[in-house]
């Protein structure tokens, strides 16, 4: 679609971003809704952020994303920023309003809503065991203690940022070392997988399921490839799976909203267009 002198201007702001999946989700939207802007790559080195983000208010853009390894840094250049991301200590979405910089976190929204809509359920009550321990986890750990989960068993390799983790984010959190992975899956009844490990290019995610109870959900928030390793085991033992795509799709719905004034939807349709 072509636009005009008035279209709408969002965008991602990461380095590098050229790997980034967000300018063809939300070019699916504005097609599909045939709403006059553009959502661009934004390649901004590490030490032109704060440049680079007052320039785009500057420059009448609506807002953006904010993708690694920025969604930190960001944080300091917000005029605002909302409780939740606060928690989180990231940015992954911005909205620029009369000239003011306002900064919030949709990827523990984004997570949750990919386990709604998947119609994943899990026994409430048991315990939740998520690995990893960074920024992707501290979103899905926020998301969790939110949703009320009253026992969680964080695992990372390096135990002190799994401990730092759990001193900002509060709640019942556990942390377990990264040697007793196996054994932390007794009783649970959630399992997410937010390390690297089982992703395209990266090693595998080496963990006995054996002592995972067959109700319980597994989630990777991999999605390349889509169906991790991870998936493919608790599958094949009959745990229910959902996979990591529909966090990316449904991250992005806030952003959208906020910049083009649709609420978008996550279909099947979108779903094959971003991994084509
Ligand atoms: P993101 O922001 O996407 O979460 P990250 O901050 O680089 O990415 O975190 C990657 C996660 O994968 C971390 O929990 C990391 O563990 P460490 O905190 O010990 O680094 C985990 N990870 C990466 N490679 C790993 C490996 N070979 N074994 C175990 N965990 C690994």
């Amino acid at each position: 679609m072509t636009i005009t002198g008035a279209a709408r201007l969002a965008g991602v702001i990461g380095w590098p971003v050229a790997h980034s999946r967000s300018p063809r989700l939300h070019g699916f939207w504005l097609e599909h809704h045939g709403i006059d802007g553009a959502y661009l790559p934004l390649a901004v080195r590490p030490e032109a952020l704060d440049r680079a983000v007052p320039a785009l208010v500057d420059l009448g853009f609506r807002g953006a994303n904010v993708t690694v390894p920025h969604k930190e840094a960001v944080l300091a250049l917000c005029d605002r920023v909302d409780a939740l991301a606060g928690r989180i200590g990231a940015v992954n979405t911005l909205v620029f309003e009369e000239g003011r910089i306002d900064g919030s976190n949709s990827d523990a929204y984004g997570f949750m809503e990919n386990l709604r809509s998947a119609g994943g359920s899990w026994p409430a009550a048991a315990p939740a065991v998520v690995l990893g321990a960074g920024g992707a986890a501290r979103a899905v750990v926020a998301a969790l203690l939110d949703a009320g989960v009253p026992d969680l068993r964080l695992v990372n390799r390096t135990r002190e940022r799994a401990e730092t983790l759990a001193a900002d984010l509060g709640g019942p959190v556990r942390v377990v070392d990264w040697s007793e992975r196996a054994a932390a899956l007794a009783d649970a009844g959630l399992l997410v997988n937010t390390t690297t490990l089982g992703m395209e290019g990266k090693p595998a995610l080496e963990l006995d399921l054996a002592r995972l109870p067959e109700t319980a959900l597994v989630n990777d928030i991999v999605y390349v490839p889509l169906d991790t390793p991870l998936l493919k085991a608790a599958r094949a033992r009959g745990n229910p799976v959902v996979d990591g795509l529909g966090m990316l799709l449904h991250q992005a719905r806030p952003g959208f909203r906020a910049w083009f004034g649709v609420d978008p939807e996550v279909t099947d349709e979108l779903r094959r267009f971003v991994l084509s």
